[in-house]
């Protein structure tokens, strides 16, 4: 059984004070055998702040973005290594407003995914279509192309998680069709089983618009194993509504 994970991506988004604020009330407003099905992806600069206030709680957190090195002469790079260290246990990659404005190519993420995961993290390897290659009908290639170069090296012995976000549902309030998502998602099973079983227990996340209202029906399609929530995650009584939705 694959543990249903909600998982909110704040983007470039919450102060210092807003984040210790919402760290706080969330702990108060779920139980604690609830915390490992939240996680949280804070803006690098807050997630000191983030590690401090759930150090003691089962509430994972992870970077939004890593360097594909550990260290070294990348001025303005974050380190996926110092991410470690101070607590986190996942990291996204490849989210598509990575790959739309910052221009991250499969190849930089295949190599993000290997540190990553050589660090013992949790890789989150983000893929999806935009609006213009689903009306080209290129759904699966695109979602192909992406799985097989962003896995490229991925290690099978360690974590990883496939976020399914298509482009034109992100934060713009239109949601995939159960159809659209189970056929993705049902896609997205196949390829990963075909190369390796373990692929068939492999998280898939579906992302794009999740809200409270939206959550209960996605969460019942089959190989939707958790959420990536941007917009609703920024309030508490969101994401754990978007939470009990699911249970
Ligand atoms: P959204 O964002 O929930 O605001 O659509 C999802 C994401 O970008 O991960």
């Amino acid at each position: 059984m694959i543990k249903f994970r909600c998982a909110g991506n704040w983007k470039l988004n919450k102060s210092i004070a807003e984040t210790r604020n919402f760290a706080k009330i969330l702990l108060a407003k779920i139980e604690i055998s609830q915390q490992s099905h939240f996680t949280i992806y804070p803006p690098a600069l807050v997630a000191g702040e983030l590690a401090t206030e759930l150090a003691k709680s089962d509430v994972i957190w992870g970077g939004q973005n890593c360097y594909s090195q550990p260290s070294g002469a990348f001025t303005g790079e974050n380190s996926a290594q110092t991410l470690k260290e101070m607590g986190a246990s996942s990291c996204l990659i490849g989210h598509s407003e990575r790959r739309a404005i910052f221009g991250e190519a499969d190849s930089l993420l295949a190599d993000k995914v290997k540190l990553v995961q050589a660090l013992d993290l949790e890789a989150v390897l983000c893929i999806g279509e935009t609006l213009e290659q689903r009306r080209a009908g290129k759904v699966k290639s695109v979602i192909e192309s992406q799985l097989e170069l962003g896995l490229a090296g991925v290690d099978w012995s360690k974590s990883f998680v496939v976020a399914y976000e298509p482009v034109w549902a992100i934060g713009t309030g239109e949601v995939a069709t159960p159809q659209q998502v189970e056929e993705a998602h049902a896609f997205i099973r196949e390829f990963l089983k075909h190369i390796s079983p373990k692929g068939e227990t492999t998280p898939i996340w579906y992302g794009g618009s999740v809200k409270p209202g939206n959550a209960k029906e996605l969460s019942q399609i089959k190989n939707v194993n958790g959420f990536l929530i941007g917009g609703a995650s920024l309030k508490v009584d969101d994401f754990v509504g978007i939470y009990q939705a699911t249970l």
